[in-house]
């Protein structure tokens, strides 16, 4: 199937100039171009859950963040994604959508966990993906990653790109790494968001210095819109003063180390 937000990219910085003459489109307009689904969730005033209960949605992930994995969805075009953390769904929805859009997509092509998602969200986000005729791509795992992400290992599942972005507490992201590595095929994709949390920095930092040898950093700054001057300051600033919120590595190639490996600060 032909890809066509990789075709609209290509000509999106010079569209966003005034050079063309033409209106200036932003990030947002790029992210939901072709996706009325996303559009009308990022949008919803209220969304209404399994029960009927109406909830006023919050902590969506960035649109900055969104439109930065649709970018790397377009790079790598993966048959099996992986979420951790879905509360409303906006990067959900994303990748069910994404995956959509290929016409071998696999049933459960994509899968999230959350085990708040019916007490604290009242199920809102299955609710979407399931009026949006998306169930069938999405699986939902109603239990915390750290027991969720054993099992999968153990039925042998692998991803190709895995977006952490549940609990924020240090020892559950170091776990969500841990097993997320097992998970990750070669050339895979792991990005992390909120990585100006400490809790998160601290297992960036822990991949940074001792996981170096199975992962390069990627910048998300590479892949933002925007002018690409600008991208680079901010890019400076963000790494400066630890402020980077999506951090993103791709897995050279599996493994794992040795069990007296040598143990770098961080
Ligand atoms: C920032 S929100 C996720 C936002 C979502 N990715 C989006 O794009 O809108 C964090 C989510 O992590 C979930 N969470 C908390 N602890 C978790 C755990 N141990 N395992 C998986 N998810 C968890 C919360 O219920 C919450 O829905």
């Amino acid at each position: 199937m032909e890809n066509t937000f990789a075709k609209t990219h290509a000509v999106s910085h010079s569209k966003a100039g005034a050079r063309t003459g033409m209106s200036p489109i932003g990030a947002r307009e790029m992210l939901i171009a072709e996706m009325p689904e996303l559009e009308k969730l990022l949008k919803a005033e209220n969304l209404s859950g399994l029960t009927g209960r109406i909830i006023k949605p919050r902590m969506f992930s960035t649109i900055n963040n969104l439109y930065v994995l649709r970018r790397l969805f377009a790079e790598i075009k993966p048959e099996r994604t992986l979420e951790i953390g879905i509360a409303f769904g906006a990067s959900a929805v994303l990748f069910s959508l994404l995956h959509k859009a290929h016409s071998s997509h696999p049933e459960g092509a994509h899968q999230g966990i959350d085990p708040f998602q019916i007490s604290d969200f009242d199920g809102c986000a299955v609710k979407f993906l399931k009026d949006h005729g998306l169930e069938s791509i999405f699986r939902f795992h109603y239990k915390p990653s750290g027991e969720v992400l054993p099992t999968l290992l153990t039925n042998g599942n692998r991803f190709q790109l895995i977006y952490v972005d549940g609990s924020h507490l240090f020892e559950d992201v170091f776990v969500d790494f841990f097993y997320s590595h097992r998970l990750l095929e070669p050339g895979g994709i792991i990005a992390f968001d909120d990585t100006q949390d400490p809790h998160v920095l601290k297992v960036v930092r822990f991949i940074r210095n001792n996981y170096s040898e199975f992962y390069e950093e990627l910048s998300p700054y590479d892949y933002q819109f925007g002018h690409p001057l600008k991208l680079k300051v901010k890019s400076a600033v963000a790494r400066l003063t630890s402020s980077q919120h999506l951090t993103i590595f791709r897995k050279t190639h599996d493994g794992v180390r040795k069990w007296n490996a040598r143990f770098n600060n961080f």
